[in-house]
């Protein structure tokens, strides 16, 4: 039997129009709207666009949302100078500066700089250690996307075997506590494979829930899969151009016959990559409701 395919898309639209009606109602009660400012260095085309999908969903929620755009050339100072400005403009509850930047730019040092509690990327060593902690705090996008997914289709995690194929700091990593946290979405036991690991396939035959970001086409064959799994594919890969310009995409899957063996998997395009925009949208409110309650008021 075919796999249930998890629509990022659809799920996605649904949060999204949650969000919406939670911003409206944020606006009409305490007449604030959640603001977001994303920070492009250079020119990067897809770099351009991510950042181009994030200020399109900031203003169709009615969010309050800034774009800078510095050249190539920008010193790190200059840049540094800019995130403090928005760590202190109260209009603004987001910070995103795009990755990656320039090579003469510290990203560390940048990241560093963002206010936590305005680190809606979920990057600055605080928010990681919040994380890790089980401490209030933003987790990063990916990874919340693929909960809340995960979630949202009834996928049973609670004492579920979990296997991760990736261990990088913005997925593997905190995917892999998340889905091992005392949570709704988490209580899994854990295994996060890489490049050091034996036999990657022996541990992924195991997984009743098996994420895949290892950014590598064809990581995932059916053989490695065990029937019922869920399959999260996290996969990126630009596998050609199509005739008029745009990227043909891959995941790390082999979506056509894994699909024939899971009971549920993420299509490339489509599954994990359009919640990861929505989870920032949902970063920035968390942010505002949470400037909102320090301040005294009550928005839950
Ligand atoms: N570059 C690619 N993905 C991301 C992301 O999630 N956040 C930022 N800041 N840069 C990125």
């Amino acid at each position: 039997m075919s796999a249930k395919i998890l629509s990022g898309t659809e799920t996605a639209k649904e949060i999204r129009a949650e969000l919406k009606a939670a911003v409206e109602k944020m606006h009409t009660e305490h007449g604030v709207v959640p603001g977001l400012v994303t920070i492009l260095v250079g020119e990067d085309p897809a770099s351009q666009s991510y950042v181009s999908g994030k200020q399109k969903a900031a203003k169709e929620l009615g969010f309050y949302s800034v774009q800078e755009n510095l050249s190539a050339d920008t010193c790190e100072k200059d840049l540094l100078d800019m995130v403090e400005r928005y760590n202190r403009d109260e209009r603004i509850h987001g910070i995103l500066v795009q990755l990656p930047l320039p090579k003469h730019i510290s990203e560390s040092r940048v990241i560093m700089a963002i206010d936590p509690d305005k680190d809606v990327d979920g990057f600055h060593p605080v928010s990681v250690g919040r994380l890790l902690l089980g401490e209030e705090g933003f987790a990063p996008c990916t990874p919340s996307g693929i909960i809340e997914l995960l979630k949202r289709s009834g996928a049973n995690t609670s004492g579920a075997e979990a296997v991760v194929i990736g261990r990088s700091n913005i997925v593997g990593k905190p995917i892999s506590m998340m889905l091992a946290r005392k949570a709704e979405g988490g209580n899994a036991t854990v295994t996060m494979c890489h490049t050091g690991t034996k036999d990657i396939a022996a541990h992924a035959r195991r997984a009743d829930i098996l994420v895949v970001a290892a950014g590598r086409p064809g990581t995932v064959t059916a053989d490695m899969v065990k029937p019922g799994a869920v399959v999260i594919d996290v996969g990126v890969n630009r596998i050609g151009i199509k005739p008029d310009g745009k990227a043909i995409l891959a995941g790390d899957v082999d979506f056509d016959t894994v699909k024939e063996i899971a009971s549920a998997i993420t299509p490339v395009p489509g599954g994990v990559g359009p919640m990861t925009i929505t989870m920032l949208m949902k970063n920035t409110f968390k942010s505002a409701q949470m400037k909102l309650e320090k301040e005294g008021h009550t928005n839950k």
